[in-house]
């Protein structure tokens, strides 16, 4: 008889190959449909007006002006808008901020949306945007951490985690035998996707049809329902292609609410997207930080206290919180720690989630600060650290799910070449004169779960069809679920077909906090291992079959076979075990999640050790980051190819935190002076040279049913602090701000 236990499932062929984006021909090749290249009939173009100050109200719009240009139909401003049912300032889903929606004739930063203007064709609507010349009154403006000189306030947990204690803070100080008291800073910096922000919306009676990227497609469906007061379920959201997302595209912006108001007030379907410019406004953005550090060590150079202090801007009208003292919670074996948050209101709009938020800006001043330690301690950095290593969760004790950070540090060190470097800065020239330094730093993520959903239908000819809504911002997520999808039925990539991408199928989740992997993946999994159970119960209790008798946990799937394991000769097709019952499909469900007993019990982190070279002009002081080797631990790397990628392209953006990001503000109007390409730099091709990941092996039983935990993020956090490190080991200065420009090396 069947037992109630499912087959096993093996991870077969396809887990741990390199496969190649599934989706990436129909993007070079220009078929692949991004949300602003859907046209429907009857198209009208949306274009907002943004505010050219930071903080006032506006007085005056040339409405009439932008409604006599030809090709304008309509022009919506706080004076005329149509009602929304949801109150702006409400927040219906965990990824909700208070919106700007044309909600009074208030400016509350630079870049806000205070007008938005309809026409047939994106030329006039834009013109007519421009006629609006508006006009101001205009009060002081603060946008820069000392602007505001109340001291900062306590976030009390809204937003993103944040603080966390234990031991005697204050006896960690006063053991110490050596100390550093330092402060870092870190700057603004905006997401600028490839793909901006973008919207299609159409009304059909009350339901809603929305082509729009979005890294939380259930959630901003329940986001948008909110505001127009309808079900969830009559939101329809398209996603199948996203250029790039990096946390802002998990949350529906205000100008995004607009244009589906439009469609609604207009009765045509609507098309909004962003400028680069507006990118540097409602999207959301990485709060500026001040961070100060003091680290205390005994006399053995064991850490006997980390003192995080972080200070984070937010907006006048709402709380987010950069958590970078969260950096500090898992990584070093301190006596004593103490990571804390406070908030700065500042004219600027409403920080959010962005690309490892807290760690990435957090790590940048923890990973110098260990630097200065090591210095003072007179220890070299990664000696240093391997001293203060984190055997055990600080603080809890907790055992770690899987920890190989001791592997990331020897691997990369090796590869790198780390032994033999001098303690001294300033002491490597190379063969052109260029002053050469090395510097390393720690990386940690966590491994944060969401829930999720997803189906398997397996057909008549064997083959399957996998479904949930999961999102592809780029990274390959498909491709590695499809991989995911096929081994747990045992079957080749090309006989599953893979729906996702749209709201409708089985919900996904969150593409974010670099847990999709893990969390899509696992519902895929489960649904794949429920149609195994029902083929199991099926064929072990049919006399007919080769498996009767067999007890099901003892069965495999191979190649679209179930078989016995022990006996390989005692097997069945899929197909066989489907006719024979007469059934012309079988459909299994899945969910993604952690375990709750397991959350309990162990810490779960994914680590990593980043390594980086640089040099720099003797005269000039030009930096360049000349290699830069990251070793990661991460779980089950289902494709070594798309994780590597991963990983590189964090690594990269860690160069752009260390040397080139920035959002400057105008410190008297408030407007970000470098809101485009031209002057808010990224790195190119020219600026990233000699870059290698290794990932290393871990077996995580723990952190989930696929032991995956994520790489999405995890590859900024190492690379900005092993680089400013470099920088003082090339040139001996310590610069405690990012990025590091070659003013700061005069
Ligand atoms: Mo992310 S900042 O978890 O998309």
């Amino acid at each position: 008889m069947s037992d109630t236990l499912s087959p096993e499932i093996r991870f077969g062929s396809n887990s741990g190959q390199p496969a190649t984006r599934r989706d990436g021909l129909a993007k070079v090749t220009g078929v692949a449909t991004f949300a602003a290249d859907n046209t429907p009939e009857g198209l009208l173009h949306a274009v907002y007006a943004p505010a050219k100050i930071a903080r006032g109200r506006v007085s005056h719009l040339d409405v009439a002006a932008a409604e006599a240009h030809p090709g304008v139909t309509h022009v919506i401003t706080p004076q005329n808008r149509p009602e929304l049912q949801g109150d702006p300032s409400g927040k219906p889903t965990m990824f909700s901020f208070r919106t700007e929606v044309l909600q009074d004739d208030t400016v509350r930063y630079a870049g806000q949306p205070i007008a938005l203007v309809l026409g047939e064709t994106l030329e006039a609507a834009t013109e007519g945007a421009r006629l609006l010349a508006p006009q101001y009154e205009v009060d002081p403006v603060r946008v820069a951490l000392d602007d505001n000189t109340a001291r900062g306030f306590d976030p009390g947990g809204f937003g993103l985690p944040g603080g966390a204690s234990h031991g005697d803070v204050e006896a960690g100080h006063a053991v110490a035998a050596r100390s550093i008291d330092v402060s870092y800073e870190t700057a603004a910096q905006y997401h600028n996707a490839m793909e901006t922000h973008a919207i299609v919306a159409q009304w059909d009676g009350d339901r809603l049809m929305l082509d729009m990227p979005s890294q939380a497609l259930k959630v901003s469906c329940a986001g948008f329902a909110y505001f127009f007061g309808i079900p969830p379920e009559n939101v329809t959201l398209r996603s199948p292609y996203i250029g790039g997302g990096f946390g802002s595209k998990a949350i529906p912006t205000g100008p995004q609410v607009l244009a589906i108001l439009a469609a609604r007030m207009t009765q045509r379907p609507v098309k909004l997207m962003f400028t680069r410019q507006q990118m540097f406004g409602p999207a959301g953005h990485r709060g500026a930080t001040r961070q100060r550090l003091r680290l205390g060590v005994d006399e053995n150079a064991a850490l006997t206290v980390i003192d995080h202090e972080g200070l984070a801007e937010t907006s006048t009208f709402d709380d987010f919180v950069e958590p970078a003292a969260n950096a500090s919670h898992d990584l070093y074996a301190a006596g004593a720690l103490r990571a804390s948050h406070r908030l700065v209101r500042l004219d600027v709009g409403t920080p959010g989630p962005m690309r490892a938020p807290g760690e990435a800006s957090g790590s940048a001043a923890l990973e110098c600060a260990m630097d200065e330690m090591a210095e003072a301690a007179g220890m070299d950095p990664l000696e240093f650290r391997l001293h203060n290593y984190a055997e055990t969760q600080p603080g809890t004790g907790r055992p770690y799910s899987s920890k190989a950070l001791r592997e990331c540090y020897a691997e990369g060190a090796a590869r790198f070449g780390w032994e033999g470097r001098p303690l001294e800065p300033r002491q490597m020239r190379d063969a052109d004169g260029l002053m050469t330094g090395w510097g390393m730093g720690t990386a940690l993520f966590p491994c944060p779960m969401f829930a999720a959903e997803a189906r398997a239908t397996l057909r008549p000819d064997g083959t399957a069809l996998f479904e949930t809504s999961a999102v592809d911002m780029g990274q390959g997520a498909w491709t590695v679920l499809a991989q995911i999808a096929a081994d747990s039925l045992g079957l080749t990539l090309d006989q599953v077909e893979f729906r996702a991408g749209h709201s409708a199928l089985p919900d996904g989740g969150v593409a974010g906090g670099s847990a999709h992997t893990a969390t899509a993946g696992g519902a895929l999994h489960a649904a794949g291992g429920d149609v195994l159970r029902q083929l199991g119960e099926l064929a072990t209790a049919d006399p007919q079959s080769p498996l009767y008798g067999a007890g099901n946990s003892s069965l495999v799937a191979r190649h679209g076979w179930l078989l016995l394991e022990e006996d390989e000769s005692r097997r069945e097709r899929f197909a066989d075990i489907l006719a024979r019952a007469g059934k012309t499909e079988m459909i299994g469900t899945g969910h993604g999640g952690r375990a709750p007993e397991a959350a309990g019990r162990h810490a779960m982190n994914s680590h990593g050790a980043v390594f980086a070279e640089v040099k720099v002009d003797p005269d000039l002081r030009q930096v360049r980051v000349t290699r830069l080797v990251g070793a990661f631990a991460a779980g089950r790397i289902i494709n070594p190819r798309l994780t590597e990628s991963q990983l590189m392209g964090g690594m990269i953006w860690g160069t752009s935190f260390a040397l080139h990001e920035a959002a400057r503000h105008d410190r008297r109007s408030g407007r970000i002076v470098n809101a485009d390409f031209a002057g808010y730099h990224v790195p190119v091709n020219a600026d990233v040279s000699g870059l290698e990941v290794i990932t290393v092996h871990e077996d995580d039983p723990y952190v989930n049913a696929l032991g995956i935990k994520g790489v999405g993020e995890i590859g900024i956090v190492g690379t900005v602090g092993a680089i400013g490190n470099a920088i003082w080991h090339a040139t001996g200065k310590r610069v405690r701000h990012f990025p590091i420009r070659i003013a700061d090396l005069l």
